[in-house]
């Protein structure tokens, strides 16, 4: 039986972050979850996304995921430290769930030299002041400004992220974030959909603003995760195999995944 390590996110934005997992670390079977039916999560109640997310971390250990990627910001901040502190113990002891937001918050320091770091995420994400507690324990001096960019996401699934009309609610947020804080050098795209919006984040901002996005920080995590635990890593299977489902229709996801993955994608359907 394989034993793959599981992503998760709320729909395609995961695939980001699994895009460069995969590129960094292609020797392990993994198993992407995108539960599309229930997609968005970043406007959801704190116990609307922890029922969803507990659901589909459920369903990756059936399938015989040791470790579960949360790639997804909203459900990291809704409903990661419940599942790591109430659900695992309760329901899967000897596995691991991890999420985006720490890995991220551990080395945003090396980006600014204001010490003044934009999180721009899902008004779930930024609601739930996820980034600024976990960035101000490794970097107490950095000021956090964050800001919901709420129509990034749907301007990223509806396909128009290059369109001309997605140019007004880029400059919208950037614009906002940066009159109410001037000294920001660093934004952090802290939202799985925002990366494919990056180019023309980049056109908008003042030069000597760096962007980070947290596909490359959370493989790079993972990897270093799995140096340090053996225990873990052992029991994760090494064929390269990967198998991508969806909790909505397989044509619509096999779309648009290619997009966020940057190769084709072949789903198969799944009831949770
Ligand atoms: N994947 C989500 C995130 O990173 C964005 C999409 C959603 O709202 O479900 O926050």
């Amino acid at each position: 039986m394989s034993h793959p390590i599981g992503v998760f996110d709320s729909g395609y934005g995961g695939l980001t972050v699994f895009k460069s997992i995969a590129a960094l670390l292609p020797q392990y079977d993994y198993v992407y979850l995108g539960d599309n039916a229930r997609a968005p999560y970043g406007n959801r109640s704190f116990d609307t996304v922890h029922q969803y997310t507990l659901q589909c971390v459920e369903w990756f250990f059936k399938m015989g995921c040791p470790l579960v990627i949360v790639a997804c910001n909203t459900a990291s901040a809704k409903a990661l430290r419940t599942i790591q502190q109430n659900d695992l113990p309760r329901i899967a002891p000897e596995k691991r769930v991890l999420g985006v937001i720490r890995p991220t918050a551990e080395v945003i320091g090396q980006y600014t030299k204001t010490n003044s770091v934009g999180v721009l995420g899902t008004k779930g994400t930024v609601s739930s002041g996820s980034y600024e507690i976990e960035i101000n324990k490794f970097f107490p001096d950095i000021k956090v400004h964050q800001l919901a960019c709420p129509m990034w996401v749907p301007l990223v699934e509806y396909g128009e992220y290059k369109a001309e009309g997605a140019d007004y609610f880029v400059r919208k947020y950037l614009d906002e974030l940066l009159t109410s804080a001037p000294d920001i050098d660093t934004i952090l795209l802290a939202c799985t959909h925002y990366p494919l919006l990056a180019d023309k984040i980049k056109k908008y901002l003042p030069e000597g603003i760096t962007t980070v996005s947290q596909g490359p920080i959370v493989a790079e995590s993972l990897a270093n995760y799995l140096l340090r635990h053996p225990e873990i890593e052992r029991t994760i299977t090494r064929s390269g195999k990967r198998h991508f489902y969806t909790t909505d229709d397989t044509a619509d996801f096999d779309n648009h995944a290619s997009t966020f993955f940057g190769e084709k994608v072949r789903s198969e359907s799944v009831q949770l």
